[in-house]
């Protein structure tokens, strides 16, 4: 992963990244994630998930739906913002669901262990597929 190590170096993220195996904060079905320090985490999957994962984050950010944002990726591996992983309350899930729709997106898979805690408000760290919903100004998308 050699952008990942340039991206460590010009950080000033701990040597520990290169010389040692990193803390494993998370595993899921497909991916590990694994603490660079505070701020980031670095992923590993089969590449196909996490080029998927890459490209849907990407494109919720791009319209404004609250993700922890992918900041690089390459082959088989992502670097992405670093969440707090909490109890995620009853609500924020439907929440977060209801925000995506607005906005035209029915995302799938959102459940709790795809959401944490950023920069004082509840993201998503990862879904699964992205249906498009017309948004409220044209056929409602659940009502209709
Ligand atoms: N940016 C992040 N910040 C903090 N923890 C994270 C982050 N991304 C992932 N994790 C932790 O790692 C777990 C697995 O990551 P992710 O959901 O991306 O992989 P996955 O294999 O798709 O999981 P699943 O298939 O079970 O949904 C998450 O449930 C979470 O606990
Ligand atoms: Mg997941």
């Amino acid at each position: 992963m050699p952008e990942a190590r340039a991206f460590i170096s010009a950080r000033a993220l701990p040597r520990r990244s290169h010389d040692r195996a990193l803390e494993i904060i998370g595993k899921g079905k497909t991916k590990v994630a694994y603490a660079l320090d505070e701020r980031v985490v670095l992923k590993v999957g089969p590449p196909d998930r996490i080029a998927k994962q890459a490209r849907r984050l990407r494109r919720l950010e791009r319209h404004g739906i609250p993700v922890a944002r992918v900041i690089l990726s390459g082959d088989g591996w992502l670097i992405q913002e670093r969440c707090e992983l909490l109890d995620v309350p009853d609500g924020v899930t439907d929440h977060l669901g209801d925000v995506a729709l607005a906005r035209g997106f029915f995302v799938h898979d959102l459940h709790r262990r795809n959401i944490g805690w950023l920069r004082g408000q509840w993201v998503i760290l990862d879904c699964g597929a992205l249906g498009r919903r017309r948004t409220k100004r044209g056929l409602a998308p659940v009502q209709a």
